[in-house]
């Protein structure tokens, strides 16, 4: 995987990534600012198709698939700026995440997708129901459910886009940087969604650089460096190991 810089010079970024993740576990991936963490999920989402080498998910090959096909086959993302789609409520966030989970065509996924007013009713109360598991009985999410998504700081959109993906559908959630620009004391609600995911079955890849947060909820840690995945193994080893102190870390 190559890019092209703003003096036409081309740079290798990802020259041999290799990585297997591993099912119903929370696997993250670190390393330092530019080295083609989130370009490698754009890869795996269908966001990046000019790169050579195989995405395969559960045994399918997903090369050069468009994103919103990859999404409705059952991975899910946040975005490393992902918000709550403006201009849509709470809980039209909340619904539209089971139908069109990259919002590419929000709109159209609500204005024209038939639905029954049962199913409509169904995923209501799934709304209602993962609202009062995270943030408890009473909570005021449930009372701003009709609130354009606006209505929300930057780190609640945040959790909030977050607890969407809890919504259904998929099997594989790519999360870039979670915790980022969130709230210290929101980062036990983020850590206490992503073990809700696991517990639904789902296999989570994170990117993150608060490594307080990774030793806390990552089972295996992978470390991108220098285009590829330069060590891999459970969490404390990765992050104890001499030269991602060094390289990475700082330390
Ligand atoms: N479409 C593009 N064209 C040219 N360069 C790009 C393009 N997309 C990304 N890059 C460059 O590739 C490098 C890796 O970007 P990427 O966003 O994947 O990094 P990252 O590991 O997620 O970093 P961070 O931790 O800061 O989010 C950066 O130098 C970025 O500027
Ligand atoms: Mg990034």
């Amino acid at each position: 995987m190559s890019f092209t810089n703003a003096q036409k010079e081309t740079f290798d970024l990802l020259r041999g990534v290799n990585l297997d993740v591993e099912k119903g576990k929370i696997t993250a991936l670190v390393g330092g600012n530019g080295t083609g963490k989130t370009t490698l999920f754009n890869i795996i989402s269908g966001f990046e198709k000019d790169y050579t080498g195989d995405v395969v998910f559960e045994g399918n090959n997903f090369n050069h698939i468009p994103a919103h096909r990859i999404s409705l086959m059952g991975i899910g993302r946040l975005f490393q700026d992902g918000q709550l789609l403006s201009g849509l409520t709470l809980m039209e966030n909340m619904k539209l995440a089971s139908d069109d989970k990259t919002g590419e065509m929000p709109f159209s996924s609500l204005l024209w997708r038939k639905r029954s007013k049962a199913a409509e009713a169904v995923k209501e109360q799934q709304a209602k129901d993962i609202l009062v598991r995270i943030f408890g009985e009473g909570n005021k999410y449930l009372n701003m459910l009709n609130q354009d998504a606006s209505a929300f700081s930057y780190g609640e959109q945040r959790i909030l886009s977050l607890a969407r993906l809890l919504m259904g559908g998929d099997r594989l959630l790519l999360l870039d940087e979670p915790t980022s620009g969130v709230n210290p004391v929101y980062i036990d609600t983020i850590e206490q969604i992503i073990r809700e995911m696991v517990v639904e079955g789902l296999t989570v890849l994170l990117i993150e650089h608060n490594m307080h947060f990774v030793r806390r909820v990552a089972d295996i840690c992978a470390y991108l460096d220098d285009g590829i995945i330069a060590k891999l193994g459970p969490t404390a080893e990765v992050l104890d190991d001499k030269n991602v102190r060094n390289s990475y870390l700082g330390l």
